[in-house]
């Protein structure tokens, strides 16, 4: 095993000749069944959305400006929305070790596996509520540098807006997986996904990408929050 590149903590393996994104715990320990080499987790993207993005920018050759783009250093603080058991939101988790994962999760279920994830991590903050209302987490938060949506909903772009506006910092990052099967059934999913682009406000969209053949009918948006008018 080899590490071909360190992106901000995003690194890439030469893993038996094959490429393959993995983080870097403090310790060890697999999470959700991953391979741990060399003390590195390999990172599924079968099982983790970012992963699935993570890699299409690989294969793409446009890793280095997606990591460029969401502007991570060890000590960002990160708002996680839709963190259910935590197999994303523990890589995070690995991106920031002096920084906080903000995990948003509303069902009591997940948040029980997601308990016993922060019981081994001391960076991520759990928080058992309803991301349709961030104002009932504002005393648990601060600005943030990211804020990671991932979240089977209908009105996914109007709560990415409610917590964008609210706690992301002007320059800041919005990565927002759409599940086009959760907004309509019926519709084209690629039209239900640009609907869902449309709608989002005050940020400018920097990419966005299909993610088969990990995931199917899902989109990744990438984009910035504009910088406040004086
Ligand atoms: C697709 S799963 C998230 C998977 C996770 N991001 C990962 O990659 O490990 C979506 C999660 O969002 C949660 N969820 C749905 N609506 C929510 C809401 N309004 N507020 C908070 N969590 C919500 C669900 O309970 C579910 O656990």
């Amino acid at each position: 095993m080899m590490v071909r590149e360190d992106l901000s903590g995003i690194l890439v393996l030469d893993l038996f000749g094959e490429a393959r994104i993995a983080t870097r715990p403090k310790v060890p320990v697999p999470v959700y069944g991953e391979r741990i080499v060399d003390g590195l987790r390999i990172w599924d993207p079968h099982r983790s959305k970012l992963a699935a993005l993570l890699n299409k920018s690989l294969l793409a050759g446009g890793l280095a400006g997606f990591v460029r783009d969401l502007n991570l250093s060890p000590g960002s603080a990160v708002l996680y929305l839709g963190a259910a058991t935590g197999t994303t939101a523990s890589h995070v988790s690995d991106l920031v070790p002096d920084g906080l994962v903000y995990a948003v999760e509303l069902s009591p279920r997940a948040i029980r596996d997601l308990l016993g994830l922060c019981q081994g991590r001391d960076n991520i903050v759990p928080i058992i509520e309803d991301a349709f209302h961030p104002e009932r987490y504002a005393p648990l938060l601060e600005p943030v540098d990211l804020v990671y949506q991932d979240l089977a909903q209908r009105n996914q772009a109007e709560i990415a807006n409610l917590n964008v506006g609210r706690y992301l910092k002007p320059g800041g990052a919005l990565v927002l997986m759409i599940k086009a099967r959760s907004v309509d059934v019926t519709a084209d999913p690629k039209e239900v996904a640009k609907g869902e682009v449309a709608r989002l406000e005050g940020v400018e969209v920097v990419s966005v990408t299909d993610l088969r053949p990990y995931h199917q009918d899902h989109w990744a948006v990438v984009a910035r929050k504009r910088s406040e008018v004086p």
